[in-house]
């Protein structure tokens, strides 16, 4: 963010009895010290811009200061994935996360982004079981996380789950096209829906899910122009892309995809909007070499002692 003229700086004094240190919490632009804070994303407001035409806006987020950067960016739904198992803890699939693993994390989002739709993954093996055990660990994320609405995987087999959690009061979303907890039986990460039979079946699985009550349904690496027919033909629900177009009512990124933070591999329908990774890398090698060379740390990076009190404890010791 532009940190131009009319700057305003907020600093918190901390005082010492002999001298001050100046501890540098934040500084924030005239314009965001005058605005009033952004205001809750409802329900409401999303089907607004739906109805509107304009798009929303949607990524992945796991931690608090990510979570930070993203709501100051106006960011107005987070989702909370299970990608934290591969983005986050290095796993090489989705399978081992724990809800756990999940709340940890969407809480720690929550604190960075209050303002947000926060919406929390269940992971694998958490809502497949049975439509009680969907509604108990949807549960968890509105209750422990403060989230507004959980997201689960799959298509009519689903359905159960999606109706019984949205009966319990508690908004759901679906995701069809590729999903990654069923990978394997989809024969790896591939775009799905690409012959007429298969999207013919995406086309049908996303209208017995609006059906089911999911309010929005998440299609990923679907092609472009069954999205835009799926779009076409909802009534009542929200219609976002991972990858799967501009037809959609909003878009959906992997944050670690958009700045170069996955080592492993980048996905095709993820643009890079900065190499985050590469300035951390480098800045990394950097303290690296200065530490070596003596260079680091300068008098500024550390805390001294008045001369009379070193010289008091010199005597003492
Ligand atoms: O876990 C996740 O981040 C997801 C995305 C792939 C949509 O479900």
């Amino acid at each position: 963010m532009a940190q131009a003229a009319g700057e305003g700086v907020v600093i918190f004094v901390i005082c010492e009895p002999e001298g001050l240190d100046l501890y540098w919490f934040g500084r924030k632009t005239t314009e965001e010290l005058m605005t009033e804070p952004r205001k809750k994303i409802t329900l409401p407001y999303l089907f607004k811009k739906m109805a509107d035409g304009e798009p929303i806006t949607w990524l992945t987020c796991y931690d608090y200061p990510t979570a930070y950067l993203q709501e100051q960016a106006g960011i107005e739904v987070i989702l909370v994935g299970d990608s934290l198992g591969m983005t986050m803890l290095g796993y090489e699939s989705t399978l081992p996360v724990t809800m756990d693993d999940m709340i940890r994390h969407t809480q720690a989002v929550r604190r960075g982004a209050p303002t947000a739709f926060l919406v929390g993954d269940m992971p694998y093996m958490t809502y497949q079981p049975s439509v009680e055990t969907a509604i108990r660990n949807a549960g968890r994320f509105m209750a422990e996380a403060a989230c507004d609405a959980i997201k689960l995987e799959g298509g009519a087999s689903m359905a159960d789950r999606i109706r019984g959690i949205v009966d319990a009061g508690i908004p759901a979303i679906g995701h069809l096209g590729l999903t990654p907890q069923s990978a394997s039986a989809l024969g790896g990460f591939r775009v799905q829906g690409k012959t007429a039979s298969m999207a013919r079946r995406i086309i049908e699985d996303a209208k017995i899910l609006e059906q089911a009550g999911a309010f929005m349904i998440l299609l990923e690496m679907v092609p472009d122009r069954v999205c835009q027919v799926i779009t076409e033909r909802a009534d009542a629900c929200i219609i976002m892309s991972l990858g799967s177009g501009p037809h959609a009512h909003g878009q959906l990124l992997i944050y670690h995809d958009m700045f170069g933070l996955y080592p492993r591999f980048r996905p095709k329908m993820a643009k890079v909007f900065g190499q985050a990774g590469e300035v951390i890398l480098n800045g990394l090698k950097q303290y690296h070499d200065e530490v070596i060379a003596r260079t680091f740390p300068q008098p500024e990076n550390w805390f001294g002692i008045s001369d009379e009190e070193y010289a008091e404890l010199k005597k003492n010791l």
